[in-house]
């Protein structure tokens, strides 16, 4: 996609993602009023959720068209451009349901297996971060850098876990990860996970599993802000199956391939 037309859409889509996460902060508000229901383990969804992303998707799909969309919640149009949206309306539903202010509404945009724009908002501390492919990435206008943390035994990594992987595999990281003298954090929202490993509040972000509405903003703002990450949509179809996401700053991306056994998707085992 050339400049134009991307610059034109990471302008709407700042728009779109404060006016989403304003209509998902009334909903915090009132959320005693709100009927959830159950996806899975640990896993849930209110009108929240769908309101947004039906926000979300409609304003898109008025102004771009030709562009394709894939939302957590449901929402799904083939790209016509090459270029596809995807959504996750409220990450951190946990959070947002029990009134813990950690969570955001994540919006990414995807052409050719990479993120070349993304947004992420949390209205409830009015933080929303911003990047667009070789335009640098900003928290709320001002740019932001990632961590220049140096070792393992100075860091502090975000970990995230959900019921699709085995419990014993998230216990195995958070053990490497003590054993390596690195702090962990667990926020309950892989978005704001990537974004404060773009902004350097972590060090970096892991998950052994996690789905492409998840990071697919988060992949260009930890990019953008000098970071690295594995390749996430590369080798398998992490586009609709999801992936390993591990991100963190330059200095310690072979130590935590190395602690949590990250391998390049064509050596993976198995
Ligand atoms: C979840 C959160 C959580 C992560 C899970 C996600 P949701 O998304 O990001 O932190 O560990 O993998 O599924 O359900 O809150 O949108």
């Amino acid at each position: 996609m050339d400049s134009r037309n991307l610059g034109l859409r990471f302008r709407v889509a700042q728009g779109i993602v404060r006016e989403a996460g304003q209509m998902a902060a009334e909903r915090f508000r009132r959320r005693d009023e709100l009927v959830i229901e159950r996806k899975g383990r640990q896993d849930f969804v209110s009108a929240a959720d769908k309101e947004c992303e039906a926000f979300v998707m409609s304003e898109l799909l008025r102004i771009f068209p030709e562009d394709g969309f894939l939302g957590e919640e449901g929402g799904a149009r083939t790209s016509g451009s090459g270029a596809t949206w995807i959504i996750d309306p409220i990450d951190g539903t946990s959070n947002f349901l029990a009134g813990l202010p950690v969570w955001c509404v994540s919006l990414g945009l995807v052409e050719n297996g990479t993120s070349i724009a993304g947004v992420i908002y949390n209205p409830i501390t009015e933080e929303l971060y911003a990047a667009r492919a070789g335009g640098g990435a900003t928290l709320n206008g001002k740019k932001i850098q990632v961590s220049k943390t140096p070792s393992l035994d100075q860091a502090r990594m975000g970990l995230g876990f959900s019921y699709r992987r085995p419990v014993q595999e998230h216990v195995t990281a958070v053990r490497a990860c003590l054993e390596a003298s690195c702090e962990y954090t667990r926020f309950g929202s892989g978005a704001l996970g990537m974004a404060f490993a773009a902004d350097g509040r972590l060090d970096g972000y892991y998950e052994a599993h996690i789905n492409a509405w998840d990071v697919a903003a988060g992949l260009v703002l930890v990019k953008e802000a000098g970071g690295w990450h594995n390749d996430f949509f590369g080798g398998r179809d992490a586009m609709s199956k999801g992936n390993v996401i591990l991100a963190a700053n330059p200095m310690l991306a072979q130590p935590l391939q190395s602690l949590l056994k990250i391998y390049p998707a064509e050596n993976l085992p198995g």
